[in-house]
């Protein structure tokens, strides 16, 4: 596929129908995995809207302004029906989906956990593939025993073809929501598959327990979403796995709050050519996430996908004079107090026409796992819909959900949310044998523009 109008479209695939059940497997069932898993429960039972959610609620225009015609995406689109989601996780933790929903706090217990108790209850976590080592603030017990990578491995597989069997499930996804992982900088045993191989059976501890649960999702031909900045199938390897074996991948790193308002704001100062002396982000959050960012190595994963952003959008190799020498700065600090009601501050040093500065501040009081499950729910349908489709390895369309999307070897990542927005309607629009909307609109000022006979 290609951004480029003039370049040659690919043909819209087929795309098998979305028949019998899908099974959602969440790796950690901690605040996000249960805010997601309980919402889509009481969607279903028709007891709440699935607000935040574009695959549900989101409409796509097709042909011309004027023809007025703008489905809804799911109707759109052939994606699964929530009826036919089937849920199942890994944690170390052995509470189910209701107790860890209620220790979580996002959601109210009586309002949205007593009544779907029930389904929640059921939803008990498989043991996990964990090791402290990359989590330093956790350790559960409810985990593998062999401990070896290898071992590890085969018992991940083996999990999802039992779910798979258990639940009679016709296909399957996986989505990373567990804790952030402590910092890895790929190396040679990221690079091929002899050598990823050959450090699994050594145990090399630059196989991390995400690497396992993605390579084995592969293995089982299962699309992979990673919801957290760890490295896991951000490879050589594994990428190269992933298409050579037609299975979808993309991630990394939710894209729910602080990030999001920057990649809105960032493009708009960049519009505007208008330069930036600093963009200083700090956050306070006391959630277990928050717990787990404490620790400095898992906070280096989590700042060098924060931090990615703006380089990217404001380009500073291009305008040296507006962005050459900007300080941006992110720290989050763990507050229990707050639990998972997060607040962000924004403080945006930039400077306008002759060079007089300005501030702009935001101060941003959000709910992290309220934003960051409707995006579980689209990149769970967007990459099983994928698969059908017959598309694989990396997914960059759905960058949308993403603060470090991966992409192809030599390109860089779009981060501007509405090119995002963008680049994925246009996906659903090829996909189903529309036209792309490039935005240019002449033929409405036929009259201005063409010569009159
Ligand atoms: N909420 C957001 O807005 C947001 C945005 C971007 C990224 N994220 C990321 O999503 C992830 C989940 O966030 P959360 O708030 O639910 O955190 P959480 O701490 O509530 O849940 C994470 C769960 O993962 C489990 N876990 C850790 N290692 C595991 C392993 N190896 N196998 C199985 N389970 C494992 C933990 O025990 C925990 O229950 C975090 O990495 C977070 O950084 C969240």
């Amino acid at each position: 596929m290609t951004d480029a109008a003039t370049e040659p479209r690919l043909p819209a695939p087929d795309i098998a129908a979305a028949e019998g059940k899908l099974g959602v497997v969440c790796v950690g069932l901690g605040a996000v995995a249960t805010t997601f898993i309980a919402g889509v429960e009481l969607i279903r039972r028709g007891m709440a809207e699935p607000v935040g959610s574009l695959s549900q609620m989101g409409t796509i225009r097709l042909g011309k302004r004027t023809e007025e015609r703008a489905p809804v995406i799911r109707d759109f689109v052939p994606l699964a029906a929530l009826d036919d989601i089937v849920f199942g996780a890994w944690d170390p933790f052995p509470d189910d989906a209701y107790v860890s929903a209620a220790n979580a706090g996002v959601l109210d217990t009586a309002r949205h956990l007593e009544p779907i108790a029930d389904a929640l209850r059921e939803i008990r976590p498989m043991p996990a593939a964990f090791d402290p080592a990359y989590v330093k603030k956790l350790d559960g017990p409810n985990v593998k025993s062999d401990r070896s990578k290898r071992a590890l491995l085969e018992g991940i597989r083996a999990d999802l073809r039992d779910f798979r069997e258990e639940h009679g499930c016709d296909r399957m996804v996986m989505i990373w929501c567990g804790s952030t992982e402590v910092y890895i900088e790929p190396s040679a045993v990221h690079q091929d598959l002899d050598a990823f191989e050959a450090a699994i059976d050594a145990d090399d501890p630059a196989i991390s327990p995400s690497m396992l649960y993605a390579y084995a999702a592969l293995l089982e031909g299962v699309p992979v979403a990673n919801g957290a900045p760890n490295l896991t199938l951000d490879t050589p390897v594994l990428r190269q796995f992933a298409s050579d074996h037609g299975v979808p991948i993309c991630g990394k790193d939710f894209k729910t709050g602080q990030t999001l308002v920057k990649t809105v704001l960032a493009p708009m100062f960049k519009a505007r050519m208008l330069g930036m002396a600093g963009w200083y982000s700090t956050n306070i959050l006391g959630n277990r996430d928050g717990e787990v960012l404490d620790d400095p190595e898992s906070f280096k994963t989590k700042e060098t996908s924060k931090l990615g952003v703006l380089d990217t959008i404001l380009q500073p190799e291009t305008y040296p004079e507006l962005y050459g020498d900007l300080h941006h700065v992110v720290r989050i600090n763990y507050y229990p107090p707050r639990g998972d009601n997060k607040e962000g501050w924004d403080n945006i040093d930039f400077f306008g026409w002759l060079g007089y500065p300005m501030q702009l501040k935001v101060d941003f009081l959000c709910r992290d796992s309220i934003l960051a499950a409707p995006l579980c729910l689209d990149l769970a349908l967007f990459l099983d819909l994928a698969a059908r489709a017959g598309m694989s390895g990396i997914q960059e369309w759905l960058s949308f959900y993403f603060k470090a999307p991966q992409v192809a070897p030599g390109l860089y990542p779009e981060h501007d949310l509405f090119i995002q927005q963008t680049k994925l309607k246009n996906t659903l629009r090829w996909l189903m044998g529309e036209e792309q909307i490039t935005h240019l609109g002449v033929e409405y000022y036929a009259d201005d523009y063409l010569p009159e006979d």
